[in-house]
């Protein structure tokens, strides 16, 4: 009993004798690879320390009405034009209530002026579940200098 107790004992003694040994050795600083600390002020798209409230600049949203506005330059064939009239009251968009449609609806385009929802839109004369939340895609726009730049080419 006393033996086995003992032996153990060697045994745990010799493997933590063999991690250590196994352990890597501290190198020495290398200033070429050892990393470089970031500011906090550099880290996030706003240039102050991370751990400080900064005024946060307000973002006033179109207020043209539907109808009012000219219709949006679209930036590249096939890019869904943002929403050039203010959406208010028009949000959210539920599943038993979507304004959009409303006015969008190729039906109802018409009289709203509005420019019908494309063919794209649709399947098998319905409207696509994929499309229904439209601002998933479409988006109401601000006057805002970009925090940085674009350099998206379609
Ligand atoms: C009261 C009717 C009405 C409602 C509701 C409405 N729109 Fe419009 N929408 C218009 C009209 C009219 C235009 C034509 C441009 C303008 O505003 O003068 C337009 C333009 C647009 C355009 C630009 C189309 C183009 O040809 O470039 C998009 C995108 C759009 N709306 C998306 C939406 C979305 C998304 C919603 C729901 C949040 C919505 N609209 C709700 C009437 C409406
Ligand atoms: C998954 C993304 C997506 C969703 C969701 C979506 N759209 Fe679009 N939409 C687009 C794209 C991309 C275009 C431009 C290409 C095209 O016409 O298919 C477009 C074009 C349009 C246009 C311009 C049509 C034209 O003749 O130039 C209107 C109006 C429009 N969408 C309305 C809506 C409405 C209203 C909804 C919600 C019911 C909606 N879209 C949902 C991506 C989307």
């Amino acid at each position: 009993m006393r033996l086995t107790t003992l032996s153990t004992l060697t045994v745990l003694a010799l493997l933590a004798a063999g991690c250590a040994s196994r352990a890597p050795e501290p190198s020495a600083t290398n200033a070429a690879t050892a990393p470089r600390a970031i500011p906090e002020s550099r880290i996030g798209l706003r240039t102050a320390d991370v751990s400080e409230a900064s005024p946060v600049r307000p973002i006033v949203p179109v207020r043209a009405q539907p109808g009012e506005a000219p219709l949006p330059v679209r930036p590249y064939p096939g890019s869904p034009p943002v929403i050039p009239h203010s959406v208010d009251g028009l949000l959210p968009i539920t599943a038993k209530e979507n304004a959009c449609v409303g006015c969008h609806d190729p039906a109802n385009a018409g009289d709203s002026e509005a420019t019908p929802i494309p063919a794209s839109h649709f399947e098998a004369g319905k409207l696509d579940n994929r499309r229904y939340l439209c601002i998933f895609c479409h988006v109401p726009q601000t006057k805002a200098t970009p925090l940085v730049e674009n350099t998206f080419k379609p």
